[in-house]
């Protein structure tokens, strides 16, 4: 099992994704099991918060390289976390350290609270990998890091820093290197102490007003990422990094 689940504080649910061999790289059973986790923490109502988090100091390195190999599968398995991400109704933190790339990076989207340790690398390579934005990005990033900002990121596919992933909206605050853990957990039991009904209110009112245009993005780019994932270039890009 790649994602553990445990309740770590009274309605705290923690999600760890935990395949370090590969970085926490996410296969369909690893989006499967955490779009699953999500549901049920909505059904649930010992859980007021869910944490994601990854193992041994790496948030995740995105979509397991090796599945986008895969040229039967169109749009990928991501999308099921995606859409459990975007439809939930209780409140998601996100606890980042080392690396946070491709849906690593663009879950936090999604999430309500993020907080990474000051040496996260983040990265969104889908231009490099022959891919194009996915994850609602190409709708969410320029809302919250501006147009500019987000064309930069989501373009040239760089490397970027945690103070850059702070002042471009996709986490709250940088907090030292190895306390982002410890910080989601806070705010999750301050969470979870809260009126229940207020804060999934809250979340609701705040992202209603966006939530139809990311469904729709997600299925737009969906459609094209398939079909990009199955380019000679994006191919050639994955058995790159495969062989390296
Ligand atoms: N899919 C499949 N395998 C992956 C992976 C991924 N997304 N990310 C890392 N791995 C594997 C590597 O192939 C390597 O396997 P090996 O030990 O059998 O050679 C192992 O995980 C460790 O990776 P490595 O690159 O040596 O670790 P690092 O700490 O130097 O670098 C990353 C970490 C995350 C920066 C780097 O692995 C990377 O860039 N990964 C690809 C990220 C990516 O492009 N994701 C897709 C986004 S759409």
């Amino acid at each position: 099992m790649t994602i553990r689940t445990e309740t770590v504080h009274e309605g705290v649910r923690l999600l760890t994704m935990d395949r370090p061999h590969r970085r926490n790289a996410l296969d369909a059973a690893d989006y499967q099991a955490l779009a699953t986790a999500i549901d049920a923490a909505d059904d649930d109502p010992d859980v007021r918060v869910s944490v994601v988090t990854g193992a041994g100091g790496v948030f995740t390195s995105g979509n397991d390289i090796e599945n986008f190999q895969d040229r039967t599968e169109g749009v990928g398995a991501g999308m099921v976390l995606l859409r459990a991400l975007v439809c939930a109704r209780k409140p998601i933190i996100a606890a980042v350290e080392g690396f946070a790339i491709g849906i690593g990076t663009t879950m936090l989207l999604h999430c309500d609270f993020a907080f990474a340790g000051r040496a996260t690398r983040f990265r969104v390579p889908f231009v490099p990998l022959g891919l194009c934005p996915e994850g609602g990005s190409s709708y969410l990033l320029p809302q919250v890091a501006g147009l500019k900002r987000a064309t930069e990121l989501l373009m040239l596919g760089d490397e970027f820093d945690a103070d850059c992933a702070a002042e471009a909206g996709l986490i709250n605050r940088v907090v030292p290197d190895g306390d982002a853990l410890e910080v989601a957990l806070e705010r999750a039991a301050r969470l979870a102490a809260a009126p229940a009904e207020s804060v999934e209110l809250t979340k609701m009112l705040l992202r209603r007003p966006l939530r139809d245009a990311v469904l729709g993005t997600l299925d737009v780019e969906a459609v094209h990422f398939g079909r990009r994932r199955q380019s000679e270039e994006a191919q050639a890009a994955f058995a790159g990094f495969m062989r390296r």
